[in-house]
């Protein structure tokens, strides 16, 4: 079924200049653009958004490496777009993640708490319902 996903071009993506390299490769696999939106995240919205990664050593870098700066919020829209957003976007661990991948090809690992991947992407259809709700309400 057509499907919605949230996609985010992380504070590294954006302060690296690659949020045209990314909406490239978005619109070249076909997907469509529904909503875009450049702005600095707070701390509220990114508890909500990392819910699910509350207690986790990790959350507190997490969350003030997403706070360091402007993001590209959207959301893209598409037949599996779901599946194929996180394809597109690879593995979360950039060392690991696929050649041909956003993360496999512009990401590395830098030795931080937290893991830089340049972007995000929801991880199912409650998440992406859950995330766009968040990041756009009333889309
Ligand atoms: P993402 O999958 O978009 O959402 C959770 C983020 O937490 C993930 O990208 C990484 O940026 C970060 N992350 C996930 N696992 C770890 C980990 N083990 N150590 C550090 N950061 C992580």
């Amino acid at each position: 079924a057509t499907q919605r996903t949230l996609v985010l071009v992380k504070p590294d993506g954006v302060r690296r200049g690659l949020v045209g390299e990314v909406l490239r490769r978005i619109e070249a696999k076909g997907y469509a653009l529904v909503a875009l939106d450049l702005r600095t995240a707070d701390e509220a919205l990114l508890a909500e958004h990392y819910a699910e990664h509350a207690g986790k050593p990790f959350v507190r870098p997490l969350i003030d490496f997403m706070r360091s700066g402007p993001v590209v919020a959207a959301v893209i829209e598409g037949h599996r777009v779901i599946e194929g957003w996180r394809s597109l976007a690879g593995a979360t661990d950039p060392t690991s993640a696929a050649p041909g991948t956003i993360r496999g090809d512009l990401a590395r690992d830098w030795g931080q708490k937290v893991i830089e991947n340049i972007v995000h992407g929801s991880d199912g259809e409650d998440a992406a319902a859950r995330e766009i709700a968040l990041w756009f309400p009333g889309l």
